[in-house]
Formats: C-alpha cells, sequence, structure tokens
C-alpha cells in the first residue's frame, strides 16, 4: 500500500513537472502589447493544481505502452480545457471566487476582460497541440483526439454541466438530475483522459468499454469528494475558498445525501471503478492508485 502510494506521488510529481515545463515553452511572452494575455494564461496554468488529468491520461496511455510524448502532448489539451474552465469558474458571474491553486484568481490579479480572453486562449491552445503533429504523426488519431476533446469540453459535456450548475441555485434539483449534472461538469473532461489513452493506444471503441466504466464511476466519486471537501475541507490545502456551494443553495451530492452518505457514497463509486479495471493488470496499478487517492484527497 506504502509502495502504491509512492509510486502514486512520484507519478504526480513527474507530470506536474513535465506540464509546468510545457507551459512555460508553449507560453513565452512576446514583447508586444499581448503581453498581458499571456503572462494571465501563465498565472492560470503554471504552478499548482494536482494536475490529475494528465496523469490520468498518462495511466490509461500506459495500459497500451504508448509513447511519452503523445500521452503528454494530449495531457497539455485536456490541462488546457481544465485551466480555461476554472478561470471563467471563478468570475463573478459564475461563482465569484478570488482565489485558486492559491493564488489570487485570474480576474483579481489582471481584470475581467483579460480573464476572458486569457480562457478563450487556452481553449483553442488546447485544439492547437492536438492538431500538431508532433503529437501523433497520424492524422485520423489527431482528428479522433480532436472531436472527442470537442465534445467533452462543449455543451454536451463541461459547459453544458456549469450551464446546469448554475441553473442549481435556483432549483430543485434530485439526485438523478444532480448526477447528471456532475457527469456532465466535471465526468465528461476525466472520461476524455481514459479516452485519450485508449485512441493513441489505438484500441477499438468496443475495447475501451473498461476504461469508459472507470471514468463514469471515478468522475462522480472526484466530484463528490470536491463537494465534501467545500464543506469540510481548509482553505490552505485546498488553496480555493470554501464554504462556497451551500452559500449560494447549490444542490449538490453533500447537499442531498448529507457528508456521511456522501462519503459512503464516493468510496463505493471508487469500488467500482476499481472493478471495471479487473482484466488489467498490475499495469493498471497506477489507475487504482489514482482511484483511491481522489476521494482520499485534502485538496
Ligand atoms: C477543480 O478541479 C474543479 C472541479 C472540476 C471540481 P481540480 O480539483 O482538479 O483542480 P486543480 O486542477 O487541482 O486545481
Ligand atoms: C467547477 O466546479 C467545474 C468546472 C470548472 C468545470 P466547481 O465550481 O465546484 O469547482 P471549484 O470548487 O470552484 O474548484
Ligand atoms: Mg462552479
Ligand atoms: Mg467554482
Ligand atoms: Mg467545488
Amino acid at each position: 500500500m506504502a509502495v502504491v502510494g509512492m509510486a502514486l506521488k512520484s507519478a504526480m510529481d513527474r507530470v506536474s513537472a513535465d506540464i509546468d515545463a510545457a507551459f512555460d515553452l508553449l507560453l513565452a511572452i512576446p514583447d508586444d502589447p499581448r503581453r498581458r494575455l499571456y503572462e494571465a494564461m501563465r498565472h492560470a496554468a503554471i504552478g499548482g493544481g494536482k494536475r490529475l488529468r494528465p496523469l490520468l491520461v498518462r495511466a490509461a496511455s500506459d495500459l497500451f505502452h504508448v509513447d511519452r510524448v503523445p500521452a503528454l502532448r494530449a495531457g497539455i489539451a485536456i490541462e488546457c480545457i481544465h485551466v480555461y474552465s476554472l478561470v471563467h469558474d471563478d468570475m463573478p458571474c459564475m461563482d465569484d471566487d478570488d482565489l485558486r491553486r492559491g493564488k489570487p484568481t485570474v480576474h483579481k490579479a489582471f481584470d475581467e476582460a483579460t480573464a476572458v480572453l486569457a480562457g478563450d486562449s487556452l481553449h483553442a491552445l488546447a485544439f492547437e497541440v492536438l492538431a500538431d503533429p508532433e503529437t501523433h504523426p497520424d492524422p485520423f488519431i489527431r482528428v479522433e483526439l480532436l472531436g472527442e476533446l470537442a465534445k467533452a469540453a462543449g455543451p454536451a459535456g463541461m459547459a453544458g454541466g456549469q450551464m446546469m450548475d448554475l441553473e442549481a441555485e435556483a432549483s430543485e434539483f434530485d439526485l438523478a438530475a444532480v448526477t447528471r449534472l456532475q457527469q456532465l461538469k466535471t465526468g465528461a473532461l476525466i472520461g476524455f483522459c481514459l479516452e485519450a489513452g485508449a485512441i493513441l493506444g489505438r484500441v477499438a471503441p468496443e475495447g475501451r468499454k473498461p476504461l469508459r466504466a472507470y471514468a463514469r464511476d471515478l468522475g462522480l466519486a472526484f466530484q463528490i469528494a470536491d463537494d465534501l471537501l467545500d464543506v469540510e475541507g481548509a482553505e490552505e490545502n485546498t488553496g480555493k475558498a470554501v464554504g462556497k456551494d451551500a452559500a449560494a443553495g447549490k444542490e449538490t451530492f453533500v447537499s442531498l445525501l448529507g457528508v456521511e452518505r456522501a462519503r459512503q457514497q464516493a468510496r463505493i463509486l471508487v469500488d467500482q471503478a476499481i472493478g471495471h479495471l479487473a482484466s488489467f493488470g498490475a499495469e493498471a496499478d497506477l489507475l487504482r492508485a489514482i482511484a483511491r487517492y481522489v476521494v482520499e484527497r485534502d485538496r
């Protein structure tokens, strides 16, 4: 168990260092009036964050012996979409937060217009990275990655879930509605990570079923843990304000089930997620460790 913990920690550290280095190169500051935009993108994208999504891409890619660079570049793309979603999520028109990853949010450190443009630009950068032949020499693979990421980010995925999340402040959402909301808001981007590993590994859609099932349960468990941290977590660990969901009157698993049953549900989902990996051997240990971490985390 401790050995698995060490393996997870070192994999996380490696992925975090790779992602920081990649953003540093991609976001070199130009010597012209766009400087402020690049600075805002760097503020959002470099330093901090668990880098869980790129780690999931790496772990899924490991199952199929995918090379390091394609997995890293798919990881950069999904992290770009994730970071953009956080920049916009924190804006006054959405959650109105001042702190993210232990730093002032982008609209606080810069201004609202710059935050909109930094989010837009990170969104575009995700697709630019995937479309580049450096990501994969096979254009069919690149197009499949592009299509899947577009679906996961748009109205049938994260953005659609964010819309439902805003609606959840004003209307009564039951458990089924909150589950659907979370599957879109958080689950879709997590789903892409596993899908990307399978696409890069040239796994036919039929063979992706266990990974999709793992992603579905993991995504829900991950968001329940996020909602629990909002109730029980500490700002020094999470690097973001806590107690926001209840203050906004937002329906979450925690508001509907209470803390204890929500935690229980998250653990059940993690066990289920790991159960879906039964056809894999030790090569799936990192995915198993990530699933356990997702509900035990304090940040
Ligand atoms: C926070 O995501 C937003 C949700 C989808 C719940 P993370 O908890 O992965 O945030 P970072 O990347 O570690 O900052
Ligand atoms: C945001 O969910 C999820 C996305 C940005 C898509 P939350 O609003 O719960 O995330 P935090 O708690 O601010 O990180
Ligand atoms: Mg939100
Ligand atoms: Mg938020
Ligand atoms: Mg939250």
